[in-house]
């Protein structure tokens, strides 16, 4: 079960602004398939990002995809009886609350449009590039209905890079105000406490380190 995170008991302290971590991208993002052969098929073949790690326990697969530096990775769980769904990326759908679609990066146009000959010439659909600004992106969609975006930066953000123009929220939450004004409180949040004291038994069991 989950814990309560507003128990009044268990409210957790504020953590203590210090020098930030060295964030060096994703290490990978687990998302979940019913087939992993499909999913191997397409991403490693189709989408060219290799297979590069593989893990299987009594209980599930999880298979690694490189994609620059950075993996996706899914689990394939034995015996669940899950069903499956899919939707377009951006567009509300009240089955889906902590994922909406994966964005992943390339280095300019013209890779965008050589993956979009890619994707074609494999018969997967995708849309024309659409044009977001300081982003471009094309859209498509995976074997396990994973609402995918591919883009590239036309003013990157990133490493220090983010300007005036990046924020066009006109009417941005009090957050983003603190952030200006430099008195951004934080929030902390807790574990859930049942399956993530599982995670060590479980990846002892797979022989991998959690
Ligand atoms: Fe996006």
């Amino acid at each position: 079960m989950a814990s309560e995170p507003t128990a009044p008991n268990r409210q957790p302290p504020f953590y203590v602004d210090g020098v930030p971590p060295e964030w060096s991208g994703l290490n990978h993002l687990a998302l979940v398939t019913t087939d992993m052969d499909r999913t191997v098929r397409f991403w490693h073949g189709v989408m060219g990002a290799p297979l590069v790690a593989t893990v299987a326990t009594d209980d599930f697969r999880h298979y690694f995809f490189d994609v620059g530096g950075s993996c996706v990775a899914f689990f394939e769980y034995h015996g669940l009886d899950a069903e499956t769904v899919a939707k377009p990326a951006g567009v509300p759908d009240s089955r889906f609350f902590q994922f909406d679609h994966l964005s992943l990066n390339l280095p300019d146009e013209a890779a965008v449009h050589e993956l979009k000959t890619r994707l074609e010439a494999s018969g997967t659909e995708v849309t024309d590039v659409v044009d977001h600004g300081f982003l471009r992106s094309i859209y498509f969609t995976d074997p396990n209905g994973v609402a995918m975006e591919a883009s590239w930066w036309t003013s990157d953000p990133t490493s220090g890079r983010s300007s005036t123009h990046h924020f066009a929220d006109p009417d941005p939450v009090p957050a983003v105000q603190e952030i200006i004004s430099g008195e951004l409180k934080p929030v902390a949040t807790l574990l859930v406490d049942g399956p993530t004291t599982d995670i060590e038994d479980i990846w002892t069991t797979a022989g991998v380190d959690a």
